[in-house]
């Protein structure tokens, strides 16, 4: 059979790991596929360094719709990032009746949606494994694996840079800015790090796991995100001392609220408990924990970021395109694991319904009675104390923290205390508040 030909458009960090796999492992891919792959053109911005890279076979454009709209081309790979014009390639490509092979969650959590419906207007695939985790299948795991389970919760560790940043942080003490500037160099960081350091990159990842877990559409504008640019030594270090790491998790769980189901979808930094596997994944690796009806939990770990294994996913779903590229439409795999017909409308849930634990860090007057204060705001809310750290204050010391631990209680009952101890004369600063999830 004749290979099958490929067009690559953006020959970065995951563009050029994905030729350089495909070339090494191609004797091997070509016997899994059941026959060749093909990278035939490539379109980049800098063709002198793509020569370097690339065989003289493969042509090399300057424009991307020179891969789209070319006869010999069978599958576009979209690795530019960014959304506006990678929309316009994957559309284009679709029109044409071309495959789509994408790593860019962006572009899938914010225009999932519409490329999936006109994927299945035209009967081409979109393939994205490598948009979730880099170089972990959670992908196909949550689509085809765990096909015959009702999900009941994703928590994951989805961000290889920002754990790349904590864990640096923690073991070297390095400061933020060097370590960001080591994850850009190690190719993990996204064109514009704010999305990975604001917690954006992985709210996309969580929006696409959630629409395939619970089989909704992709509703990126309504997660919760909140990044790690506020967080402080101290309460990793607090959260140490209580047995706690901190983690960038990004959460979607089925809930009830008052009899109705909704859906939670968040990502903020979070306590786990430290003798949880998921506490213990450092540096760039990712880990997704998912908890199924029949299968429990269950745990996927791997690299999360960088070329390779970035390349890994992308060639998986090349295989996989061309070996179902003949398939009737109606047999392959649904885009989103539900037959397009079938997603429903749960909601996903305002932040404010959300129950989840607390660590509150309140910063206050050494004087008599603060701890009553807030002890008793706290009982008066229904909100129960797990722990407490309070520091024998220095010697003539006018201020100290207090750290307490609560059980779980609803975000909104939360917020109300927090004003309220806020609102306290012996309370200085703003409250700081981070998210516990103990994830039995
Ligand atoms: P890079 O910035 O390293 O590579 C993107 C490449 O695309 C650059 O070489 C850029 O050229 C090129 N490019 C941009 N616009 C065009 C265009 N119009 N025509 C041709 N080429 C263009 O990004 P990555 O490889 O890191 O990321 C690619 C995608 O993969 C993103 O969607 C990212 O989110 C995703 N991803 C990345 C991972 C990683 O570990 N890096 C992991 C998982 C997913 P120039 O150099 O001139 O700017
Ligand atoms: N910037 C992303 C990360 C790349 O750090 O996880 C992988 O999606």
């Amino acid at each position: 059979m004749k290979p099958i030909k490929v067009g690559l458009i953006g020959l970065g960090t995951v563009g050029t790991g994905t030729y350089q796999v495909l070339k090494r492992n191609q004797e091997d891919i070509r016997r899994r596929a059941g026959r060749g792959i093909d990278i035939a053109m490539v379109a980049v911005r800098a063709p002198e360094r793509a020569r370097g890279i690339v065989d003289e076979g493969c042509r090399i454009v300057t424009d991307w719709t020179e891969v789209v709209d070319s006869p010999d081309i069978d599958i576009v790979v979209e690795l530019i990032g960014g959304i506006e014009t990678a929309r316009e390639i994957a559309m284009r490509a679709i029109a044409k009746g071309k495959h789509v092979v994408t790593a860019n969650k962006a572009l899938l959590a914010t225009h999932g949606n519409e490329i999936f419906g006109a994927a299945q207007e035209h009967d081409v695939m979109v393939a994205f494994e490598a948009a979730v985790a880099g170089g972990i299948p959670i992908i196909k795991a949550l689509r085809e694996g765990l096909t015959a389970n009702r999900i009941q919760s994703i928590a994951g560790i989805i961000n290889g840079t920002t754990n790349f940043i904590l864990s640096e942080m923690r073991d070297k003490g390095l400061d933020f800015a060097t370590v960001l500037r080591q994850a850009q160099e190690l190719g993990y960081a996204e064109a514009d790090p704010t999305f990975d350091i604001e917690g954006v990159d992985a709210a996309h990842k969580a929006t696409i796991m959630a629409a395939i877990a619970f089989g909704i559409p992709m509703q990126f504008e309504r997660a919760y995100v909140e990044g790690i640019s506020s967080l402080k030594a101290v309460d990793i270090r607090y959260a140490e001392q209580l047995g706690y790491r901190i983690k960038l998790l990004g959460i979607a769980r089925r809930a009830l609220v008052n009899g109705e189901e909704g859906i939670e979808l968040r990502v903020h930094p979070t306590l786990i408990p430290n003798k949880r596997l998921i506490a213990n994944v450092e540096g760039a690796m990712n880990a997704v924990m998912v908890r199924g009806d029949a299968v429990g939990e269950s745990l996927y770990y791997g690299k999360g970021a960088g070329a390779e294994p970035t390349a890994s996913s992308v060639i998986a779903d090349l295989v996989d395109v061309t070996r179902l590229a003949t398939a009737d439409p109606e047999s392959r795999v649904p885009h989103l694991a539900f037959q397009p017909n079938q997603l429903t409308n749960v909601p996903i849930l305002p932040m404010a319904e959300i129950t989840t634990s607390y660590y509150l860090r309140v910063y206050v007057k050494n004087r008599l009675g603060v701890m009553a204060d807030l002890t008793r705001i706290l009982a008066d809310a229904r909100i129960s104390i797990d722990a407490v750290l309070q520091k024998e204050p220095a010697e003539n010391a006018t201020r100290l923290d207090i750290v307490l631990l609560t059980h779980q209680t609803q975000e909104k009952k939360m917020d109300a205390a927090i004003a309220l101890i806020e609102a306290l004369e012996t309370v200085v600063g703003p409250v700081t508040r981070i998210r516990l999830e103990s994830l039995n």
